[in-house]
């Protein structure tokens, strides 16, 4: 079969998906159920429709589109990824995933390929944690990871719910509805930028993804006393900012304490209160990422973190608390989608190599009700949650064509 894969085309879809933003060009700033966020969605329907797809949305807002096979009872194959971009970010991350597979999908049905299986689209929705605070929202509820009881005290910066949002953004039906039934794929491949420097650097053109590394968000809630900045003097103080400062300095030291270069740690949101030169910070309030390929290290620089939150407490006078906004396992990848990505790399002669992901993707939570892998393509410089990151025409395309070649594998 000859897959004519149009990478002229990738690159004009991925430039009409930037045009939905809210900050200026090259930031991408599309926030889940914002009016960017729907334009966007509005414009990939309608593509996804003019592709011949059998187009649906759950009730919380994922985005599926079917190409029924010939055995529409047999588990459908999954592919894509998400259109939501965090504030400041670039016009690849998860839309590649997406017109990627768009891409894949119409030159399979060019080419005249008959699937057996039926082959699905999903664009999901918030898999970013910008708005409720935990990444993967779509296929976490679709993978019953996450329940819809918990799904309902979610709550964004305004205080607004989680439900409330998504009813206001047209998505009514019930969310109990979003987990999908056991069987319903019989496997997921998941096209996505590396977001990291390998590929580039090594001169290898796809990355076949063989684990996903287990990401941990918690959010510190740091109280103090405020004052005047002139008034108080320096031994009566308690500084929520400078325990927050201390807490940050201390997830840097865990994380560099298990000498593995693996574990990484960010602090990426810092709110003061009030906020202003001359008052002594109040409240603060910290959110802080900790990730690892392996779950007991990972876990143990969360109980260091811990503890040090107690002794600056004690330390500084203050009040802290810490609420886990997520944990997750790493994810394995399912050898059968490893093979068959392989397998179409070498059938269409492109370089791959196998690695693994340290960011998180919606695959982590796929993995868990599917056999599930991903193909990463290179990423100028490795830079990604930045405006200037860039991926090159004929990578993406290489990765649409790979993308096509499994999808049909795994689908006939
Ligand atoms: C996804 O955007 C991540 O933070 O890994
Ligand atoms: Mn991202
Ligand atoms: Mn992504």
């Amino acid at each position: 079969m000859q897959i004519d894969i149009n990478g002229a085309r990738i690159v004009a879809d991925l430039n009409s998906l930037a045009q939905f933003s809210d900050t200026e060009p090259p930031s991408i700033t599309r926030i889940v159920y914002s009016e960017s966020d729907q334009r966007a969605r509005a414009w990939l329907k309608e593509q996804c429709l003019a592709a011949g797809l059998a187009v649906r949305e759950d009730a919380l807002g994922n985005l599926f589109a079917r190409w029924q096979g010939s055995e529409p009872d047999s588990g459908a194959v999954g592919t894509g990824s998400h259109i939501d971009a965090i504030p400041h970010s670039g016009r690849y991350d998860g839309t590649a995933g997406v017109i990627g597979a768009l891409e894949a999908i119409r030159a399979l049905r060019q080419a005249g390929f008959k699937p057996r299986k039926s082959l699905e689209l999903l664009a999901f929705i918030s898999e970013e944690p910008t708005r409720f605070g935990i990444g993967c929202l779509g296929s976490r509820m679709i993978s019953g990871t996450l329940t819809h009881e918990n799904a309902l005290v979610l709550k964004d910066r305004q205080d607004q719910s989680l439900d409330a949002v998504r009813h206001a953004a047209g998505f009514t039906g019930k969310l109990a509805s979003v987990k999908l039934p056991a069987g319903y794929y019989s496997s997921f491949v998941e096209l996505h930028i590396e977001q990291g420097p390998i590929l580039e650097q090594e001169g290898v053109s796809l990355g076949v993804v063989t684990s996903i590394a287990a990401p941990a968000a918690l959010r510190v809630v740091i109280e103090g006393e405020g004052g005047h900045a002139g008034a108080v003097l320096m031994p009566q103080r308690r500084d929520a900012f400078l325990g927050a400062a201390e807490i940050a300095l201390a997830v840097e030291a865990a994380v560099l304490a298990t000498g593995a270069i693996d574990t990484v740690g960010t602090c990426g949101l810092v709110e003061v209160f009030p906020g202003l030169a001359n008052s002594i910070p109040s409240r603060v309030r910290l959110e802080l990422d900790v990730r690892d390929t392996d779950l007991a290290r990972r876990n143990a620089v969360l109980e260091k973190i811990s503890l040090a939150c107690d002794a600056v407490a004690a330390k500084r006078k203050l009040r802290i608390a810490s609420t886990t906004l997520n944990a997750d396992a790493p994810a394995s990848c399912g050898p059968e989608v490893i093979a068959a990505l392989e397998d179409a790399a070498k059938g269409e002669g492109i370089s791959y190599r196998r690695m693994i992901s340290r960011a998180y993707h919606d695959s982590l939570f796929m993995s868990r009700i599917a056999p599930t892998a991903m193909l990463f393509i290179p990423c100028k410089g490795g830079v990604s949650h930045r405006p200037d990151e860039d991926a090159a025409p004929q990578d993406l395309a290489n990765g649409a064509r790979v993308l096509a070649r499994t999808l049909a594998a795994l689908a006939s």
